[in-house]
């Protein structure tokens, strides 16, 4: 990282400590340039989860409010739905450009552009959303999908290097006879509560050869102290569902009671996710 950089980020912090007393216009000022910088600095994929997590989400259309009160499907009383907009325009999803008149953002836009995968990632509460000719290149080898046979059947393939099966993960593992070199899981095990995790994992070490295959598991580890707002906020939203965002300790002690132990953990150096790496005890 830039020196620049650094110190930008070391002056931001400090900012925090701000006494602004009775001058409350400045402390204001400050906080909407604070905003307005972090909204430059959030990426599309931020902010559909921190929408997930904290705000609601209407999409955006280029009109001013008569035009799009007249193409929405329910009557909507105009002076709520200038409310909503303009609540829209000050989260910066869409511009305010005049009075009463808004104009899409590049994310208003992308919401409605199927090819963007943001709007089903919004629809379905979550970000995850894979795209295998980006994730996998093509000289990987043989790799298998796994999933329930309802899901596998509306999976679409752009290589032939993916192999999809329809499995029950909490049945024994169909690909097995020499033991797989990883067993991925992304964003799966923090669906679900401690105990049928261990009853996941267990059919993974049942399949696994010793020495050889590994298991990468790549969700969150929750720092003991912290957690980033992407990170507490996907905890609460996993709790709805008996699931759980996870500490090393708790980590360690599922992946354990499976039969496995961790050999590493990698952070993805942006305070969400992390690889934990275990292999068979
Ligand atoms: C939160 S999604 C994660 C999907 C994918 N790994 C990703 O990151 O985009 C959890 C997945 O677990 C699958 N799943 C749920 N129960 C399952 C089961 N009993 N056996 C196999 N897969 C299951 C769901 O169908 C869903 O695709």
């Amino acid at each position: 990282m830039a020196d620049s950089t650094r110190d930008l980020i070391q002056k931001l912090n400090a900012a925090a400590a701000i006494k602004f007393g009775d001058d409350d216009a400045t402390r204001l000022e400050m906080a909407m340039a604070a905003r307005k910088l972090y909204h430059k600095l959030e990426t599309n994929a931020e902010k559909v989860l921190r929408f997930i997590n904290e705000e609601p989400v209407v999409g955006g259309g280029e009109k001013n409010i008569d035009e799009l009160r007249a193409i929405a499907k329910k009557d909507i009383d105009p002076e709520l739905l200038q409310h909503l907009l303009q609540l829209l325009a000050s989260s910066n999803i869409i511009k305010e450009t005049g009075e009463d008149l808004f104009q899409p953002t590049n994310f208003s836009l992308s919401l409605g552009d199927k090819r963007t995968l943001l709007a089903p990632a919004l629809r379905v509460r979550t970000d995850h959303v894979m795209r295998p000719s980006i994730h996998f290149p093509a000289f990987l080898g043989s790799l298998v999908l796994q999933d329930l046979p309802k899901v596998i059947a509306m999976a679409k393939f752009t290589t032939d290097k993916i192999r999809a099966i329809g499995h029950n993960f909490f049945e024994p593992q169909p690909v097995k006879d020499t033991g797989s070199r990883v067993y991925f899981f992304h964003a799966v095990l923090h669906d679900w509560p401690d105990s049928t995790v261990v009853n996941i994992l267990k059919q993974v070490a049942a399949a696994m050869k010793p020495g050889y295959s590994k298991l990468l598991v790549n969700d969150i580890v929750l720092p003991p102290v912290g957690a980033s707002i992407y990170q507490a906020g996907l905890d609460c939203f996993m709790l709805q569902i008996s699931g759980k965002e996870r500490t090393e300790a708790v980590w360690n002690k599922v992946i354990s009671e499976a039969g496995m132990k961790i050999v590493n953990i990698w952070p993805d150096g942006r305070g969400y996710e992390s690889l934990v790496e275990a292999e068979l005890l």
